[in-house]
């Protein structure tokens, strides 16, 4: 079995995107930028946003964070973003989820100019993806993150029947529309099971690659799994733990203890999937610095 390691393959990537941002910075004179807008207290937020920043700082990319109060208006917070389309130092724009109830999302995200949307929210992004143009837009992060460990790890994808539990617009979907693009690392068959199928354990028993992003903890269990699959956690479950000094511990949607004795490759929760989305992100950022340069 192997234990697919998130946590170093986000860092052999970052130790790569720093290198290339070094010798931008002595050629050009310029660095990549990653702006992150916040909107309210949000503690889970606030270390979200935290943990992205710091690690643009750590690859030398200029990062800024944007703090604004819950009770800003839309059109102030358009007015923000508008701004940022139009300073050529921010390369990448990100505004966190969730925001305050009179927002609407999806009027955030169209703010947000194509070229710098590095979450690959925006319907460019998303339609790019769709249509295979993958070289010209911004894949969504963690979909990405989970095509690049099937990459680093040479995992076969080619023709496989590929399981995605899951249809969100920021993981679910778009990771399906990846899969089955015909390129290497995807071209598989792909299922797409959400909560309105009757009997998932039907399809996820036939799954050569299963990919669970359902949020719900230890979801996928042994019975639900063909012997041999290979299976991407991207779930993060926060479940009491009496044992842990925080009284809680992070799991994934996949009943790891089980399935790790059937699987032939796995994820693990906390250390998987997790890092590689702000790898991505940081890969989309310096994509979008690049682009400004040629
Ligand atoms: N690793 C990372 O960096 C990262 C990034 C993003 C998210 N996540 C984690 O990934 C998980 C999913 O995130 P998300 O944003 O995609 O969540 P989401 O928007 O809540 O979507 C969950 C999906 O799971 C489906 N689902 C729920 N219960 C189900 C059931 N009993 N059987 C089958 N499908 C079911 C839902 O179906 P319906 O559409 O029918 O409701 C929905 O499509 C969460 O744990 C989240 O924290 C991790």
């Amino acid at each position: 079995m192997i234990l697919i390691d998130g946590k170093k393959i986000a860092d052999d990537i970052k130790a790569e995107l720093k290198a290339t941002v070094e010798a931008h910075k002595t050629k050009t004179g310029k660095a990549p930028g990653l702006t992150v807008i916040i909107v309210g207290d949000n503690p889970a937020s606030q270390v979200y946003v935290r943990n992205k920043a710091k690690s643009c700082v750590e690859i030398g990319m200029n990062s800024d964070v944007i703090e604004l109060p819950n009770t800003i208006s839309q059109t102030e917070l358009l007015d923000k973003i508008h701004v940022l389309n139009r300073d050529t130092s921010v390369h990448g724009i990100l505004v966190q989820q969730p925001l305050p109830k009179h927002i609407d999302d999806f009027a955030v995200t169209l703010a947000i100019a194509p070229e710098k949307d590095v979450d690959g929210f925006h319907p460019e992004n998303v339609g790019r993806l769709m249509i295979g143009r993958l070289d010209e837009c911004f894949i969504s992060c963690t979909p990405f993150g989970v095509v690049e460990l099937f990459k680093r790890y040479k995992i076969s994808t080619s023709g496989k029947h590929c399981v995605v539990v899951g249809r969100s617009n920021i993981v679910g979907k778009p990771m399906a529309n990846l899969m089955v693009q015909k390129l290497d690392f995807m071209n598989s068959t792909v299922t797409i099971c959400h909560s309105s199928t009757p009997d998932i354990s039907v399809f996820t028993r036939q799954a050569d690659i299963l990919i669970a992003a359902i949020g719900k903890a230890n979801f996928i269990t042994a019975e639900m799994v063909k012997a041999g699959a290979v299976v991407m956690d991207v779930g993060i479950n926060r479940v009491e733990d009496k044992t842990a000094k925080s009284g809680a511990r992070l799991v994934g949607d996949v009943h790891f203890e089980s399935v790790s004795k059937i699987a032939s490759a796995i994820t693990p929760v906390p250390g998987g999937v997790g890092p590689m989305t702000i790898a991505m992100l940081l890969s989309n950022t310096l994509k979008s610095f690049e682009r400004t340069l040629n």
